[in-house]
């Protein structure tokens, strides 16, 4: 490979060697393309979680988790938290440019006119207890939507691609919506094309068909904040769901609900809700200590939930930015929030502690989303929906990149086998 960066693997018990070339980005690590190396070298790579494992090549989002950088299409997130909206985040991600006034209008717009289901979508709704799981709810409705638009969707089409980015961002604050008025007793709320985005959901979710909706544009504002950061965020395990399943040619509305499963775990999305209920069972800042000394000893499963993260290293970016809005909104709205203060003493005392500092466990996304959230009336339950309802615009431009990608192919990874040698059928008599 002449004047090509590469590596080469030499197997020691043969002699073999198989060169591999080297592939540099615009950021972050370069990669070893190992796709050679099972026909050449007869072995594949073994990295369970792929904490060295580079899927896809993409432009839409950059994470340098030792300097806590994120970018997306290139615009740090700060940048875009502060001047940019969610929808014109959801147009940056899926376009990769930023829209120019016409653009962003008619983007708007059809956002709008996908605003609403087939009507009879909002029976599934009905086939749930009331007490389910949100999360349950959302990755069946959205699969359902699935039914809606399977023979009218050609995924090989650009056209029909983005048409259903449209839809599956446009429906979305619908869809999530529903499962609150559903579950509390009340009337779905249709969209009013004359409000934003945000403000939309907000009338869907809390809106009373008796009395005229104003929305707090205080709420809305830092609701919107909290879009725009969870809108994408790389490879992580939900967008890898959905590129897995999209791999395989299946509709987008059913990957989109295989992404909204893998985010339910507590481990990734679900995080958001499992700090609020560690910090209401810490209840007093005086029992931080004891929940510190659990989440480090190795004989209690207990984690500190919303610390700690795969690629950060160094603070997530998108907490710094969550912590002072939950400050600042916290004052605007004068509310006493005391979970606000505990999780700020926890914070504190867990980056003083060295078990943290060794590991570089930082508070992440989820640590203080959730705070929020709950300022904004939004139950325990729904927290990760609406980091699903965020993380839709990601999804489904990594869906598109995909599927666009001239190397596309279905991911098929490999494994190592610990199992039992051959061995011949015993009957039952002989057992
Ligand atoms: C999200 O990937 C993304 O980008 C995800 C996300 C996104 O926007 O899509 O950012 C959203 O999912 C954020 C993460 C939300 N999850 C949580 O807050 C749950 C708590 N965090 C951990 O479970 C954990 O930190 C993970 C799952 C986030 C990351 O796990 P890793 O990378 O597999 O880390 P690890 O298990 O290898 O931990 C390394 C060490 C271990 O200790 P040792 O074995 O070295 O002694 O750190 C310890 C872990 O025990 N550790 C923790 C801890 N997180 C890691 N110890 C206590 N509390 C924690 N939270």
């Amino acid at each position: 490979m002449a004047n090509q960066r590469s590596v080469t693997i030499t197997d020691n018990a043969t002699g073999k060697s198989v060169e591999c070339a080297v592939l540099e980005g615009q950021y972050g690590a370069p990669v070893i393309d190992v796709r050679k190396l099972y026909n050449e070298l007869g072995m594949f790579t073994f990295d369970i979680g792929y904490g060295s494992t580079a899927s896809c090549r993409s432009a839409i989002t950059h994470l340098d988790g030792e300097q806590g950088v994120l970018l997306h299409r290139g615009y740090p997130i700060e940048q875009l938290a502060e001047h940019s909206s969610f929808v014109e985040v959801a147009y940056l991600l899926v376009h990769g440019e930023l829209p120019t006034a016409n653009e962003l209008a008619e983007w708007e717009h059809a956002l709008k006119m996908h605003g609403m289901t087939h009507e009879h979508l909002s029976r599934f709704y009905s086939g749930y207890r009331y007490d389910a799981h949100p999360m349950s709810v959302l990755t069946g409705v959205v699969g359902a939507v699935a039914s809606f638009y399977h023979a009218n969707t050609d995924i090989y089409s650009n056209d029909d691609r983005l048409a259903t980015a449209r839809r599956v961002i446009g429906k979305m604050p619908g869809l999530v919506s529903k499962i609150y008025r559903y579950q509390s007793g009340l009337p779905f709320v249709y969209p009013d094309n004359a409000r934003g985005y945000v403000e939309n959901f907000m009338y869907m979710m809390y809106s009373w068909p008796t009395e005229p909706y104003v929305a707090n544009p205080v709420a809305v504002r830092a609701l919107e904040l909290l879009m725009i950061l969870h809108a994408d965020h790389e490879q992580n395990a939900s967008t890898s769901t959905v590129r897995l399943a999209g791999s395989a040619e299946t509709n987008p509305f059913a990957c989109i609900a295989a992404g909204i499963a893998t985010l339910w775990g507590k481990s990734h999305g679900g995080a958001n809700e499992a700090v609020v209920t560690m910090l209401e069972e810490i209840g007093d800042a005086k029992n931080i200590r004891r929940f510190v000394d659990r989440a480090k000893d190795k004989n209690d499963n207990f984690r500190l939930m919303g610390f700690g993260h795969r690629v950060y290293k160094n603070y997530d970016p998108r907490a710094k930015i969550i912590r002072k809005a939950c400050h600042d909104l916290l004052e605007d709205m004068n509310l006493n929030q005391p979970l606000f203060e505990i999780a700020m003493e926890l914070e504190r005392i867990a980056l003083e502690d060295d078990y943290f500092i060794e590991r570089k466990l930082y508070p992440n996304v989820d640590f203080y989303s959730g705070l929020i959230y709950q300022a904004l009336n939004i139950p325990t339950a729904m927290f990760t929906c609406m980091f699903a309802l965020a993380r839709s615009a990601g999804w489904i431009a990594q869906w598109n990149e995909l599927m666009s990608d001239p190397d596309f192919r279905i991911g098929r990874p490999r494994q190592l086998y610990i199992g039992a040698a051959e061995r011949d059928y015993v009957p039952l008599a002989e057992r």
